[in-house]
């Protein structure tokens, strides 16, 4: 029995965790559930899973959820705040750690599981982008490994040689193309894409995510932080790495290797597969997806991006290879104009050019230690929050 704490439990990728593992009672042993401050889903999967903790970032809903656990007879323990998701990343009861925290939220548990030598299943990618140095460096010497769960990385990952090490690229590879759907306005004029809803903007085409992920779906900040990640994850140079878009979302994404050979892999677009193939490795179990049927996926197509329509794919580019402490301030800087247009506070298309301006206004500095990063990253916020716009513009539609 493997021991596993989900952070962030109540989200998408957490809930996708849970319904594997339900399928595999007798190898994985749910220890541990963390999320922010949604009680109420909390107390379900409590009492479906009974793990020794659970744990909410947020007092008031951990208070909430320990009065209702207390009445239903449950003996899970309840925890508050923070630290204490720190905290069980890195008991000794636990194996494996999913991090699926939302956002910079999820850095300071993804680094304890890290230092605590677990295995990682990293969905929150923004911890990489971050901090991918620091990050890294604490799998390493925490002795434990980071598997990915982003559906673009897992693909490459398992399109790697056997005993490819994290950070280092293994010999022989030329490049790595990065697929993407291009999000539901990939078809949409400029003019469109400018006063999209928040509605229109998490309607995507192909996955079921969470809300800030699927903005930057929307937007294609997605695949620019699925850049930087890829970079950090697999050792390459931002040349080696092309972005396509794929609308189908089929194949997941591809390795080339020198020899011209191009390794994919494929499968329904469902985030169940690279979290069960997380769970599992080096071996394969069962995750619930259903077979892809080819005939009736019928084509393939492949596109080049538009990084005219799409211009954070470039900004974060471009914050690749800037490096040091660049990609945490987009990072921030995308956080803050993501909400604020969830919030109905921006339209769509303020989002890159908020953080286009926190990008030029920003002195970037090298990326030595976790407080450099926090510093980076609280300033680029201030300085993002500084540009929303003191009213709702009147076309922002409801979510
Ligand atoms: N969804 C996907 O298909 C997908 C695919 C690839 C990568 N990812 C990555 O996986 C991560 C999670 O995405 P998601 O779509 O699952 O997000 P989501 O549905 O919005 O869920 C976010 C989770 O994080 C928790 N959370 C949010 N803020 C927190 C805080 N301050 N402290 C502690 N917990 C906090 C939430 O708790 P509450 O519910 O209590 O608010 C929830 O459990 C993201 O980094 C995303 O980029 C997701």
């Amino acid at each position: 029995m493997k021991g596993i704490a989900i952070l962030g439990s109540t989200g998408s990728i957490g809930c996708s965790t849970l319904e594997v593992l339900a399928l595999h009672p007798e190898h994985y042993r749910v220890v541990a559930l963390g999320a922010w401050r949604r009680d109420e889903l909390l107390f379900e999967q409590v009492r479906r899973f009974a793990p020794e903790f659970a744990v909410m970032a947020d007092e008031s809903a951990a208070a909430r959820l320990a009065e209702r656990l207390r009445g239903s007879g449950s003996r899970t323990q309840v925890l508050a705040g923070a630290e204490a998701l720190a905290g069980i990343a890195a008991l000794a009861s636990v194996e494996q750690v999913m991090c699926a925290i939302v956002g910079a939220a999820g850095l300071p548990s993804t680094l304890a599981a890290a230092r605590a030598g677990k295995r990682i299943l990293l969905a929150n990618k923004e911890a990489l982008v971050m901090a991918g140095e620091l990050l890294l460096e604490a799998v390493r010497r925490g002795g434990g490994e980071l598997l990915p769960i982003d559906s673009e990385h897992n693909a490459i990952f398992q399109c790697l040689p056997l005993g490819t090490r994290c950070g280092v690229a293994p010999s022989g590879l030329r490049r790595i193309i990065l697929t993407g759907s291009g999000g539901p306005f990939r078809d949409w004029t400029q003019a469109q894409i400018d006063v999209a809803t928040p509605a229109q903007a998490i309607r995507h085409p192909n996955w079921s995510m969470g809300p800030k992920i699927s903005v930057d779906s929307a937007t294609m900040m997605n695949k620019g932080l699925e850049f930087i990640e890829a970079r950090m994850l697999f050792g390459v140079s931002a040349e080696q790495i092309e972005v396509v878009l794929h609308p189908q979302s089929v194949v997941h994404s591809m390795v080339e290797y020198l020899d011209g050979s191009l390794l994919a892999q494929m499968g329904t677009p469902d985030m169940r597969t690279p979290i069960a193939q997380a769970l599992a490795w080096p071996e394969r179990m069962a995750s619930g997806v259903k077979s892809l049927d080819l005939v009736a996926a019928g084509r393939l197509d492949f596109l080049p991006p538009d990084p005219t329509r799409f211009p954070c794919l470039p900004l974060a580019q471009q914050a690749a290879r800037t490096g040091g402490l660049a990609p945490a301030i987009l990072n921030a800087a995308n956080e803050v104009a993501v909400q604020a247009f969830l919030d109905g506070q921006m339209n769509f298309g303020g989002i890159p050019a908020v953080i286009d301006k926190v990008m030029q206004q920003a002195a970037i500095g090298r990326l030595e230690t976790l407080e450099d990063v926090i510093a980076a990253d609280d300033a680029a916020r201030r300085a993002a929050r500084r540009l929303l716009p003191a009213h709702a513009p009147k076309h922002v539609g409801a979510r």
